[in-house]
């Protein structure tokens, strides 16, 4: 279906949406009201309304549940007061600015007026354009919210413009856009990580002060910028769920600020941390997106609407409908030291498992032969390929693989020749500190490295039939020099750094169409909305222990779609004491990939390899496009369950024992030792079986005895898995 069909069936389910208050109408996802000025955006179950003040100023009065966006509608009242729909530096202090800007006489206050407001359409969605302006200064601030009411999603970003002909105006701060919650107690759930243990959900409690979570390094983080904020007293499971991720992989920051009053502001954006931006007569400056949502469908509801609408709509046009190929990925198995002989060997040994995608990592370009040497060199090392890679390539289509590559732009060693060629290339360590000796950053704010990038992987792509890039970044960036710039831009360097990359993976995407890319960044390092709407997948860690691999992929999936969740099975033999079964099971959840040394796999190994490539192939489109449900938390118990589930209910429910799990009220409830699944039709009659026996009969259970009753927990003893298949069989 495509995406103009999508929503104009959206639209028409949201017209059985009641109309409430001041005259919003049945149907209308953004509707303008006259007494008081303003507009109430209607998603399939929420409401935001915005008022224009007597005073000229936009007000966010409410943003949460359709019902009670009706009830305060009824009553008049309004959930918050006091706070603009974009917070500025100027006037009283009491919220967090999303716009800090020092004209050309310094001052540092602003002061927006209400100019108009309109409903446009951008890329097909109804949106709610709002410009003000500074009262005095030629400053023009607008905002934007887009719409996605199927996902109860709203998307939100600034153009910030300097409308004068003379005088420059600094931009300190501008965040994406900023929702306000009402009066409540809340706990915060976000993400948290580092490498090797990407992706951990963290919980807090939101006390009256600023919170931020942000990064400086100039990463995601090792987890995306994202966000649930829930009532404390909510039902674990349902309810009120407020939700949001930022499309932005340099340095970014959300922030929670809440009142005494018990109001909670949250903003998302760009960490001006050490970071301007200098508008010149007549120019702008673009945020990027902030998604923000609501849902009454507790933590899965949001999970859903979140990673529905990342695969749907922002995850690269050209493949969102494709199933992600099963990779072998050679780079644990023969490191740096790599030739075409044995890349072929490994190649043959993977073909026979079933892979579908063969990638060589790290190694196999100019004087690759350590960490320090030919980074920056993006040939192949005729010493290590005397064919070029050309003939490797054509044995490995021949054998039904497609190739792929790893790259890693951004970087280089002083050892490589592009390093000697071009000293001034890398950003500029300040005088009288020390030089890193290992990886330096290219300076992609310099036009000249991004047309040398944009020119040696072009070339890369054009003279070989390679169709994946793995793209990684190894460092953080901890030199920002850019002495030859003019003072005033200095500054900007980490944020012209990005938006290079991303022209870079643009222009790479549109020349080379057909091409699959991987986000990596030392693991999952990279991995956010902005990378996934260039990107297709994102290595997840290069911590490929299950056990630990259970937790990162539990907080993945809570903010990010399983089809970008790569997953190797790896280090065979080592992980004690988890089975190469286990490995696989676990790595089924996501988008499953090989990344060991098969030439030293038994043929026991290679056959417990094949059939499970041959079951992830029959659960893969349940895994990669279905809605996931987070049934037991490896958080709260040593065992985890995550169930994925399409349109018809047909469902795949991967368990996990991540130590022995006791069964018998001896040692724990009973109530424990069961498996409850979700999202299921509490008359239909449903099969249950292990994947292994699809082909025999399962045993039938109703939709609603496998919700509220349960089956007895599938999974026995320490680290071992079960996938189950829960087919609906008619009623
Ligand atoms: C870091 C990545 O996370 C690994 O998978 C591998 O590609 C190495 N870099 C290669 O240098």
């Amino acid at each position: 279906m495509n995406n103009f069909i999508k929503t104009a069936i959206a639209c028409l389910a949201l017209s059985s949406f009641t109309a409430y208050g001041q005259g919003a109408k049945k149907g209308e996802v953004i509707t303008q009201l006259t007494n008081p000025k303003g507009w109430i955006i209607q998603t399939k179950s929420s409401a935001y309304q915005l008022n224009v003040s007597s005073v000229n100023s936009i007000r966010p009065v409410f943003y949460g549940s359709r019902e009670q966006a009706e009830q305060a509608a009824r009553t008049n009242s309004q959930w918050f007061e006091g706070i603009e729909e974009v917070p500025v530096r100027g006037s009283f202090p009491f919220k967090t600015p999303a716009l800090e800007v020092i004209f050309n006489d310094n001052v540092r206050d602003a002061d927006l007026v209400y100019v108009k407001g309109e409903v446009i359409t951008v890329e097909g969605r109804s949106t709610l354009k709002i410009t003000q302006k500074d009262k005095f200064y030629p400053l023009e601030v607008t905002s934007y919210i887009r719409v996605l009411p199927e996902y109860d999603i709203l998307e939100k970003w600034m153009v910030v413009k300097n409308t004068g002909t003379k005088g420059d105006i600094k931009i300190e701060n501008a965040q994406s856009g900023s929702i306000v919650l009402p009066a409540d107690e809340y706990m915060l759930t976000h993400l948290a990580g580092k490498q090797m243990n990407e992706f951990q959900q963290q919980q807090t409690l939101l006390t009256p002060g600023l919170k931020v979570i942000q990064n400086k390094a100039f990463k995601a983080n090792f987890n995306p910028p994202w966000f649930m904020v829930r009532p404390q007293n909510a039902a674990k499971e349902t309810g009120p769920a407020w939700f949001g991720s930022l499309h932005y992989s340099g340095n970014w920051q959300l922030a929670f600020d809440k009142s005494i009053e018990g109001n909670v502001q949250i903003l998302g954006g760009i960490n001006f941390w050490d970071s301007s931006w200098l508008l010149t007569p007549g120019a702008s400056f673009e945020t990027p997106k902030l998604s923000v949502g609501y849902t009454n469908d507790g933590p899965d509801g949001a999970a859903q609407s979140l990673t529905a609408y990342a695969r749907e709509t922002v995850l690269p046009e050209k493949h969102r409908k494709q199933m992600r190929p099963v990779l072998y990925n050679s780079w644990e198995a023969t490191f740096y030291a790599v030739n075409e002989e044995q890349q072929l060997e490994l190649a043959k040994r993977a073909k026979d498992i079933g892979i579908e995608l063969f990638v060589i990592d790290d190694g196999w370009f100019k004087g690759r032969t350590s960490a320090t040497t030919g980074l920056g060199d993006w040939e192949v090392d005729k010493t290590k390929f005397p064919n070029g890679l050309g003939s490797m390539i054509k044995k490995i289509n021949d054998m039904g693989m497609d190739f792929g590559i790893w790259v890693e732009p951004e970087s280089l060693v002083p050892a490589s020749e592009v390093y000697k060629a071009h000293p001034d290339w890398v950003f500029d360590m300040p005088p009288n500190r020390t030089l890193p000796i290992t990886r330096r950053y290219l300076n992609l704010a310099k036009e000249e490295v991004y047309q040398h990038l944009l020119a040696v992987l072009s070339k890369l792509l054009a003279e070989n039939n390679i169709k994946f890039i793995k793209w990684d970044q190894n460092s953080y960036l901890s030199e920002t020099g850019w002495k030859n710039a003019p003072v005033e831009i200095q500054r900007e360097v980490r944020i012209r750094f990005m938006k290079n990359v991303y022209r870079l993976v643009e222009e790479l995407r549109k020349r080379f169409p057909d091409v699959l890319f991987e986000s990596c960044a030392s693991g999952g390092g990279r991995v956010d909305l902005g990378m996934l709407s260039r990107m297709d997948q994102a290595w997840v860690s290069d911590n490929t222990s299950p056990l630990d691999r259970i937790y990162m992929q539990y907080g993945y999936t809570w903010a990010l779609p399983a089809n970008t969740m790569v997953s190797w099975v790896t280090g065979n033999g080592n992980h004690q004491p988890t089975s190469l079964d286990y490995k696989f099971d676990v790595s089924m959840a996501g988008v499953l990939a090989v990344g060991d040394d098969l030439r030293k796999w038994t043929p026991e190994d290679m056959a417990v390899a094949a059939k499970k490539i041959a079951e992830y192939k029959v659960i893969r489109p349940l895994i990669q496009q279905g809605k996931v449900y987070h049934l037991v938390s490896p958080f709260e118990e040593n065992r985890s369950a995550l169930q994925y589930q399409d349109a018809t209910t047909k469902s795949v429910v991967m368990c996990y024992n991540m130590a022995e799990y006791l069964p018998g009220s001896q040692y724990g409830s009973r109530s424990a030792n069961t498996l409850k699944l979700k999202g299921l039709k509490a008359d239909e009659s449903y099969s249950v079986q292990n994947i292994e026996d699809r082909d025999k009969p399962g045993a039938t259970y109703k939709g609603d005895y496998l919700m509220n009753v349960g089956i007895a927990w599938p999974v026995k003893g320490a680290n071992k898995g079960q996938i189950l298949l829960v087919n609906p069989q008619g009623k």
